[in-house]
């Protein structure tokens, strides 16, 4: 592997990075830093970018730093494409996808910090281990007890395959659950609006056999009933979708099936 030598302006760890004195677009970074091995925690750096030689998006520009300036930095990317979820980080107030936010959206120095109200792994990588467990909770695969047809298939109408529409696009990123101020102040027991948005996934799937008991196990003061409707989620997805509306449906279902 080659060696990573740090250019002669580097001031890696003293907080400041310019870029050199000929660049033609520079840009200040303004970058959330913590590292459990550090005594200086938490801090911001500010790093300056050549924009005339850098990618458009957010993510294109954590890549720079991190290969020319300081590779100390420390974030999650995997796809550059809007899919995988893994760059999810607050970006000039917001919590969006570093890979598809563009550096051209945002005024002044671009400020970076990782997802809000998680514990953080180091810089701008949270630490999703309980957010994952909420996930798995939900139990997210279609459950069955009737013998699906000879060819293994389960077979599903246009109609009932467009009632997924608006959900089955989550990318898990945690955006709008880090966004949810009852997510914020309940995440150990409220469930947030992307575990939701996903249990609501399968419950509205027409070849999901156990409903009954996906809506028993959100049954529960706070596991649902958290949400009070202030859609700073629905504000926040990076993928246009909305929790807050599938949580609704939920309540609904609970409230139609009590009156059965
Ligand atoms: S609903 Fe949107 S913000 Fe929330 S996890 Fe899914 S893609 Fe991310
Ligand atoms: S609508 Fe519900 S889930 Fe969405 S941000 Fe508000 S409280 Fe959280
Ligand atoms: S790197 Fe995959 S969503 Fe941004």
């Amino acid at each position: 592997m080659a060696e990573f030598t740090l250019p002669k302006n580097s001031l890696v760890g003293k907080g400041k990075h310019f870029a050199s004195p000929g660049a033609k677009a520079p840009r200040q970074f303004k970058v959330y830093r913590w590292n459990p091995d550090d005594t200086a925690n938490p801090r911001t750096d500010t790093y300056e970018v050549d924009l005339s030689s850098c990618g458009p998006m957010v993510l294109d520009a954590l890549i720079k730093i991190k290969n020319e300036i300081d590779p100390t930095l420390t974030f999650r990317r995997s796809c550059r494409e809007g899919i995988c979820g893994s760059c999810a980080m607050n970006i000039d107030g917001t919590n969006t996808l570093a890979c598809t936010k563009a550096i051209d959206e945002i005024q002044g120095e671009v400020r970076i910090y990782p997802l809000p109200h998680m514990p953080v792994v180091k810089d701008l990588v949270p630490d999703l281990t309980h957010f994952y467990a909420q996930y798995a909770s939900i139990r997210p695969w279609m459950r069955t007890q009737s013998v699906p047809r000879p060819d293994g298939e389960r077979l599903q109408s246009k109609e009932d395959r467009a009632k997924l529409d608006g959900l089955y696009e989550c990318i898990l990123c945690a955006c709008c659950s880090t966004s949810c101020p009852s997510y914020w102040w309940n995440g150990d027991r409220y469930l947030g609006p992307a575990i939701l948005l996903q249990a609501y996934r399968w419950i509205i799937d027409s070849r999901d056999e156990d409903t009954g008991d996906r809506l028993d196990n959100l049954e529960d003061p706070f596991r649902l009933y958290r949400c009070h409707t202030i859609m700073n989620c629905a504000k926040t997805c990076p993928k246009g979708l909305n929790p807050a509306k599938a949580i609704a449906e939920i309540k609904k279902l609970m409230v139609q099936r009590r009156s059965l």
